[in-house]
């Protein structure tokens, strides 16, 4: 898709549809209210007839407005003018591509740009409309003997701003938009391939291939390294699969090399069935999302080297499947990560953290100023959080307001949750040095716990994204979270300045 940004009155756009805002109820915008003005009050006589309320969401579609060159104008829904905001801003947008979508506009002018959301810029509102805008129209079509024959006409997007002065702040907003979208589609892709096609070999691949297009120092591991470096943790969890595990490392240097770098880890499970601890067979086909944390991962590397963020990242991505199998990891087992810490494979299923905790390990040697980790890690995530955040827990205060401030500055957002000593009872073991489960009670917490006992040498922060990457129901799939968070995360890290981009 292209984007562009405009400055100019409704009335002087020649467009195949002008995109504007009615508040409830049938309270024109600044914007409607001037092709109202122009076309000798059509939009309140349409109104007038009743086909649209401005119930946020709907919808009603034009064409002919007297004295507007354009071919048609979209009336967009927006509910209360007084409730309208950062939600309601990013569902209108979704809309009102959505039910262009289908129409013969390859070209639209929306000025939904120009509605006034409280706290938030043109520059917000640009990035947000590009990145809604790509995200309404993803399709994963491509394993379908026939891609659905939507025409997907629209070609062109042409985003109003207020001032010609907006012009630069929105064309920048654009490129990180696009960029932002970029990769969350990646993600999406990656996390809505099954098993059979997204295996750890592939991702390797894309690894790879994203660091040949940026020129990034890509280093892919195999189980005879993983051997040497004492990854007991992570290899056992391998051992059930015929796939061969690996650890992908990127290394993006977009600033000094002296410059301690953000590791990012994701969890890369290609297939969690539970193993031996072997999971329901209902829904059993979504776990094919469980290497979300380590896609994510990849797009936001992708989105920093596209965008030259003058910051060093590293990431690291420890990919399995986990499996029952006659060699499988057993319940009762006990493993020795590359810690020298032992642990008691007490539920096979439990199988994120035995990856993650020697990927925490071997993140050592970056000696990285933080270490953040993305893992679809607990269900016990799913039932605390909903879909709606992801679960953030840190070793670092700092370090969790910076992430929470970028998850909600991108409506991407986190939530914190304790990492208090007391939990960390619920992991000892009998035979020894933890368990890999902690019981039913604070289940995302332990799991963190678990982790943070692999962090001690270095600022850390974990977000456990199992209800946030994935959508389920009807309309189910990846959703590219929390890739937004992370790449304005490290947008905000690359300022030398130290300043945030809002909150
Ligand atoms: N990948 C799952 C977590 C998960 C569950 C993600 C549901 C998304 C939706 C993880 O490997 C897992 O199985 N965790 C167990 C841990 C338990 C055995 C302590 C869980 O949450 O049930
Ligand atoms: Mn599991
Ligand atoms: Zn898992």
């Amino acid at each position: 898709m292209e984007f562009i940004v405009k400055s100019g009155t409704p009335e002087k756009q020649r467009s195949g549809c002008l995109v504007v805002g009615v508040f409830e109820s049938r309270k024109l915008s600044a914007v409607a209210h001037q092709i109202d003005e122009v076309s000798g009050g059509a939009i309140g006589a349409i109104l007038r007839r009743g086909d649209l309320e401005g119930k946020s969401g709907q919808t009603l579609l034009l064409h002919n407005i007297p004295n507007i060159p354009s071919e048609r104008v979209l009336l967009v829904g927006c509910g209360k003018e007084k409730e309208f905001n950062e939600s309601r801003y990013r569902e209108v947008t979704g809309k009102a591509v959505t039910a262009l979508r289908d129409t013969g506009a390859s070209e639209i002018t929306t000025y939904l740009t120009e509605l006034e959301v409280k706290g938030r810029d043109i520059a917000w509102k640009i990035r947000q409309a590009v990145e809604v805008t790509e995200a309404s129209l993803y399709r994963f079509d491509r394993l379908k003997s026939k891609p659905n024959n939507n025409r997907r006409a629209l070609r062109r997007v042409v985003l109003a701003v207020p001032k010609r002065s907006d012009l630069g702040t929105g064309e920048q907003a654009i490129k990180e938009g696009q960029a932002i979208a970029e990769s969350v589609k990646l993600v999406r892709d990656l996390g809505n391939l099954p098993g059979n096609l997204c295996t750890p070999t592939y991702l390797a691949e894309q690894a790879l291939a994203i660091g040949k297009q940026y020129g990034l120092k890509t280093t892919v591991l195999e189980k005879a390294d993983m051997q040497q470096l004492g990854m007991g943790a992570f290899l056992s969890v391998a051992r059930g699969s015929r796939q061969p595990p690996k650890l992908i490392v990127l290394e993006y240097q977009g600033d000094k090399e002296s410059e301690a770098p953000v590791a990012l880890i994701g969890k890369g499970l290609t297939f969690d069935a539970g193993g031996i601890s072997i999971k329901p067979a209902a829904n059993m086909d979504e776990m094919k999302y469980d290497m979300c944390g380590g896609a994510s991962v990849l797009g936001a590397i992708k989105a920093a080297a596209e965008l030259k963020l003058p910051i060093n990242i590293v990431g690291i991505i420890p990919s399995s499947e986990n499996l029952p199998d006659g060699d499988a990891n057993k319940p009762g087992d006990i493993v020795t990560s590359m810690s020298g810490q032992t642990v008691e494979v007490l539920n096979t299923d439990a199988e994120g953290r035995l990856i993650l905790c020697d990927a925490l390990t071997y993140a050592e040697r970056f000696k990285p100023a933080v270490v953040v980790d993305i893992a679809t890690l607990t269900g016990a995530c799913v039932i605390a959080l909903g879909g709606h955040a992801s679960g953030l827990l840190a070793n670092n205060d700092q370090l969790a307001r910076e992430l929470a401030n970028a998850g909600k500055y991108t409506y991407d957002r986190a939530w914190q949750l304790p990492l208090w000593d007391e939990y960390q009872k619920q992991l000892e073991s009998n035979f020894a040095d933890m368990a890999n489960i902690g019981g039913r009670e604070g289940g995302t917490i332990t799991a963190a716990c678990f982790l943070s006992r692999y962090a001690k040498n270095f600022k850390w922060a974990h977000l456990d994204i199992a209800g946030t990457a994935w959508k389920t129901g009807k309309e189910k799939g990846a959703t590219g979270r929390p890739v937004p968070l992370l790449i304005q995360f490290l947008i905000n890290r690359a300022r030398k300045d130290g300043a945030e981009t809002g909150t």
